[in-house]
């Protein structure tokens, strides 16, 4: 009987503890970010929904999990397990003579490879949490995690996106889930201002 009583209350330990050990963003964003790892292999794993270019020279591409597609396909919540992610790739365009390079549909050819990704994760946290997703910025080159990035901030831009789960583009993989296209587009406004695509359509 003991022995049941001790089993049971391990159980109850395990059960309760585990939510604790991932903090929310706002609560400590260094250990937050610390249960968020590189998301290794998500160019085979995830789905490539969207391209963005800026005039400021930088193309972006946005993929999402199957998990957090599903979601979005049948208007439910994110799942907490961990297996909602999105990420962002952070690509230089390529240049010459001061001018971007364009390809055949006048879009600009990223380099190789993007310097620095960044990912959301929705996650089972502790309560009060920014509807508990985890962020975090990596360089590519070496998975780890860019520290040069400051994590508040990107709260503070997505909390404008809080209509739409704080993922700006969201109106844009709904297109992509009508489609199966991956969405293009030229954003007139630099670093990350907000276009038309990001908004629900009225
Ligand atoms: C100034 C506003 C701003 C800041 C700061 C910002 N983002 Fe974003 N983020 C955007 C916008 C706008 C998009 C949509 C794609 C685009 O237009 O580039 C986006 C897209 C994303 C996406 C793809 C899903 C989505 O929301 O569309 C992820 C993941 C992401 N950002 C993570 C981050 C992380 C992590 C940080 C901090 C290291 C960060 N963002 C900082 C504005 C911002």
């Amino acid at each position: 009987m003991k022995h049941v009583a001790q089993l049971a209350l391990t159980g109850l330990l395990l059960v309760s503890s585990t939510p604790a050990g991932i903090p929310s963003p706002q609560e400590d964003a260094v250990a937050a970010a610390a249960a968020l790892p590189y998301p290794e292999n998500y160019r085979s794993t995830m789905t490539l929904y969207a391209v963005v270019d800026r005039p400021d020279g930088m193309v972006r591409k946005l993929y999402v999990s199957l998990p957090a597609l599903e979601a979005v396909k049948n208007q439910r919540a994110y799942p907490t397990s961990g297996d909602a992610l999105y990420v962002i790739e952070n690509y230089k365009a390529q240049s010459a003579n001061q001018k971007y390079l364009l390809d055949a549909q006048k879009h600009m050819i990223p380099r190789e490879n993007p310097e620095t990704i960044h990912v959301m994760q929705r996650r089972g946290n502790v309560s009060g949490a920014m509807d508990n997703w985890n962020v975090q910025s990596f360089q590519v080159a070496s998975h780890t995690p860019d520290l040069t990035a400051t994590l508040s901030e990107c709260w503070s831009c997505h909390v404008s996106a809080e209509k739409r789960d704080f993922v700006f583009s969201r109106p844009v993989l709904q297109k992509f889930l009508l489609t199966r296209q991956v969405q293009r587009w030229d954003c007139p406004k630099t670093n990350r201002q907000l276009c038309d695509q990001h908004l629900d359509p009225q």
